[in-house]
């Protein structure tokens, strides 16, 4: 399934669109094309704060535009500098829920000069369904979204 989508992440990434549609044009993509991302957003450091800052997203309007540092999947994504692949979120105490539809999250961090900006953001109405190609997937996309950042 991803195979077919790393050629329509290059293409979007070269495009000539400014940051924000680049990145709006990627949710939409990865909504469209794989069945179990039923939500799918980016998130950023906002400024010198320790808090991120939802950038743009494709799915159901969440509350939780602002997300402190070390809160929820997310926040402790800000800090651990690692993917976090959550099977089942009612497993998960630190977890900040936005949908009750939602059954599973991973979240993959993205690094500017080894500095970790922000991250990708994918919930799923299905349980237990990220692999490991998922995550080398979502991988890539962070790779070449931190060159337009
Ligand atoms: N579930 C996330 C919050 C963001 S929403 O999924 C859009 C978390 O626990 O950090």
């Amino acid at each position: 399934m991803f195979k077919s989508l790393y050629a329509k992440i290059d293409a979007i990434v070269t495009g000539t669109h400014d940051r924000d549609t680049k990145l709006k044009n990627i949710c939409n993509l990865l909504e469209e094309k794989v069945p179990h991302y039923n939500w799918v957003g980016f998130y950023f450091k906002n400024g010198d704060r320790e808090e991120l800052k939802l950038g743009p997203y494709v799915g159901a309007p969440t509350d939780h535009t602002i997300i402190p540092f070390g809160k929820g999947i997310c926040g402790q994504v800000a800090l651990s500098n690692q993917n976090f692949v959550v099977p089942d979120v009612k497993a998960q105490d630190n977890y900040i829920a936005c949908s009750i539809s939602v059954k599973s999250e991973i979240v993959i961090p993205i690094f500017v000069k080894g500095e970790n900006v922000g991250q990708i953001d994918i919930d799923s109405e299905t349980i237990n369904p990220f692999t490991k190609e998922d995550e080398d997937f979502l991988e890539y996309i962070c790779d070449r979204v931190a060159h337009f950042l």
